[in-house]
C-alpha cells in the first residue's frame, strides 16, 4: 500500500515536504539561509502566511531556526541524542511507583484515573443476552478444548471493519489474544531478544514500560512534542543503531489524547522501514475519535506494521478479548502465543463476533464517541475554570483522558495522587508515565465515568488541593 498522495495535505505541509527534502539531502546545508517567506510564496504561489505556516513547521521539527530579523537559517546538525532519548536500562521501580502503580484502578469514590467508563457506557445487557443465546444454541463453545489463533467469524469481522479504516489484514496473520497488553507483549517478544532497544513516546502508556522492563527490554524515551513523537529526535535514535522496535500509540495517544498527522505517520513508516527496525503500533482508541473520520493507522501505509487493539474501550472492559495482526512476525506471535496461553477462550470471541454482525457496533460507536467528547468537553472546561493560572490541559482527539501540566510551584503528581486518594479520588499520576520519573508536574484525568455533581466537586477538591483556585482569565493553552 501507498501513502497518502501529496494533494491529500494542506499547501504548508507540501511545501515544508519539499523544503525538509532538501534539508535532509543536503541540498539546504546546515546553516544555509532558508528562502524568505516572500520568496516560497511568490515559488509556490501561496500567501506569506501559509509560507510561514511551512517554515514554523520546520521550525517545530528541529530542522530550522529563526534568527530574529534575519529569517529562518537550517539548524546545525544534531548528531548527539538528547539525555533522555539514550537507551536505558529500566531500574525496577522504586517503591513508592510501585505501591502507587497498584493503587490505580482499585475502587475509588470518583473514578479519574482509570482510560474507560462506567458499565453503562457499554452495550453489556445487549452482550449478555447474546451470549446466553449463544451457549444456548452451541454449549460446544465451552466444551471443546481451545486450539489455534481465533475464532475464525471474529477474525473474519475485524478484517472486515479494519478494512473500512484503510488496513488490509489477513485472517491468517491474526492472533486472537486477552486484550491489547498482550497483544503488545506478544508482538515485543517475536520482534526482540532482551537487551534490546525500543522507542516508546514520552510520555507513554505506563504499562508499556512495565512490559519492557519485564522483557529485560531497554526504553529510549522519545519526547512527544503537541504533535506527537518527536521525529527528528527518533530518526537520531535509529541512525545511533539503537533500536529494534518501536512502539507508536499514533492514533489518540495515551496519555496525551494526540493523533499524528496524515504526514508525520508517513514519515514514522518510512524511518521504520529506511533502518529496518520492527513498527508496533497501539490502536486501542483509533475507534473513539472525535473527528468525523476515524484516523487511519500506520499500518494503512505498510503491511510491515504489527497492529494491535482490542475491544476494551469500545465494547467492553471487561470481556478481555484483544487482536494482533502480525504481517510478517505472525507465525512468531502464534507460536508465542500458544506456548504462553494456548489460546484465547472461544466463548466471548464467539459473542464479540456475532455482536459485530448483528448488534449495532456502529451505531453503539457513534453513541459512545458522543458522550464521551461531550464528558472530556465538560471536564476540560471544568479543569479550565477550577485549576490555578498556568495549567495547561490537552485537547484529545478521542478517548477518554486528559493530559494536565501543573503550574510551576504546585503539588507534585505523587502528593496529589496521594491527597487525592485520601478524599476517596483516583488520579493516574503523571509520574508514572515516563520510565526516570518526569512528568511529575503532570496528571491524567478520565472523563469516562459521566459528568455530575461528584466529578465536578472532585475537581474543584484537586484544584483547592493545588493551591488557591484563581480563576483563569484566558482558557488554558491548548497542550
Ligand atoms: C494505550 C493502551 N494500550 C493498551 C491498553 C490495555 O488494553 P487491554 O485492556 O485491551 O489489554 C490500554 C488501557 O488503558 C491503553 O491505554
Amino acid at each position: 500500500m501507498t501513502a497518502p498522495a501529496m494533494s491529500s495535505f494542506p499547501l504548508y505541509q507540501q511545501i515544508a515536504r519539499k523544503l525538509r527534502a532538501s534539508i535532509e539531502a543536503g541540498t539546504l546545508p546546515a546553516g544555509a539561509k532558508m528562502p524568505s517567506v516572500r520568496t516560497l510564496g511568490k515559488d509556490h504561489g501561496v500567501s506569506i502566511l501559509t509560507a510561514l505556516q511551512a517554515l514554523r513547521l520546520l521550525e517545530q521539527e528541529h530542522l530550522v531556526e529563526a534568527r530574529p530579523k534575519s529569517g529562518f537559517y537550517v539548524a546545525p546538525q544534531r548528531d548527539t541524542l538528547p539525555a533522555e532519548a539514550r537507551p536505558i536500562e529500566l531500574a525496577p521501580l522504586e517503591d513508592q511507583a510501585q505501591t502507587h502503580l497498584s493503587i490505580v484502578g482499585t475502587p475509588c469514590r470518583v473514578r479519574l484515573d482509570l482510560a474507560n467508563g462506567e458499565a453503562a457506557l457499554y452495550p453489556v445487557a445487549k452482550l449478555g443476552i447474546l451470549m446466553r443465546q449463544l451457549i444456548y444454541r452451541d454449549p460446544t463453545l465451552l466444551g471443546n478444548h481451545v486450539r489455534g489463533t481465533g475464532h475464525p467469524p471474529l477474525k473474519q469481522q475485524i478484517v472486515r471493519r479494519a478494512f473500512d479504516y484503510g488496513c488490509e489484514l489477513s485472517p491468517q496473520e491474526l492472533v486472537i489474544t486477552h486484550g491489547c497488553i498482550e497483544s503488545l507483549a506478544l508482538a515485543l517478544r517475536a520482534v526482540t531478544r532482551p537487551g534490546d532497544g525500543v522507542a516508546v513516546e514520552s510520555p507513554t502508556y505506563f504499562v508499556i514500560l512495565q512490559m519492557l522492563r519485564s522483557l529485560g527490554l531497554r526504553a529510549v524515551e522519545i519526547s512527544a512534542s503537541e504533535r506527537g513523537m518527536d521525529l527528528a529526535q527518533l530518526k537520531l535514535a535509529l541512525k545511533a543503531g539503537q533500536l529494534r522496535a518501536v512502539i507508536s500509540i499514533a492514533n489518540i495517544n495515551n496519555p496525551t489524547g494526540i493523533t499524528l498527522s496524515p504526514e508525520d505517520k508517513s514519515r514514522l513508516v518510512a524511518l521504520a522501514e529506511r533502518y529496518d527496525v520492527a513498527l508496533i503500533e497501539d490502536d486501542i482508541y483509533g475507534d473513539t475519535h472525535f473527528d468525523p473520520v476515524r484516523p487511519r493507522p500506520l499500518r494503512a501505509l505498510s503491511d510491515k506494521v504489527i497492529l494491535c487493539s482490542s475491544f476494551s474501550k469500545t465494547l467492553a472492559p471487561g470481556i478481555r478479548v484483544g487482536w494482533v495482526a502480525g504481517g510478517r512476525w505472525s507465525s512468531a506471535i502464534a507460536s508465542m502465543k500458544y506456548s504462553s496461553t494456548m489460546g484465547t477462550a472461544i466463548y466471548p470471541q464467539a459473542a464479540i463476533a456475532e455482536f459485530l454482525r448483528t448488534g449495532g457496533y456502529d451505531a453503539h460507536l457513534r453513541k459512545l464517541r458522543h458522550t464521551l467528547h461531550k464528558q472530556m468537553t465538560r471536564m476540560r472546561d471544568a479543569i479550565i475554570r477550577h485549576f490555578p493560572a498556568g495549567t495547561v490541559a490537552s485537547n484529545p482527539s478521542g478517548g477518554y483522558v486528559l493530559w494536565i501540566r501543573l503550574p510551576a510551584g504546585s503539588l507534585s503528581s505523587r502528593r496529589l495522587f496521594e491527597q487525592a486518594r485520601r478524599e476517596g479520588i483516583g488520579i493516574a499520576p503523571g509520574y508514572l508515565f515516563a520510565a526516570g520519573g518526569q512528568f511529575d508536574d503532570c496528571i491524567r484525568l478520565n472523563a469516562g465515568f459521566g459528568w455530575n455533581k461528584d466529578v465536578e466537586h472532585a475537581i474543584q477538591t484537586l484544584a483547592g488541593m493545588l493551591g488557591k483556585p484563581w480563576p483563569i482569565r484566558c482558557p488554558a493553552e491548548d497542550w
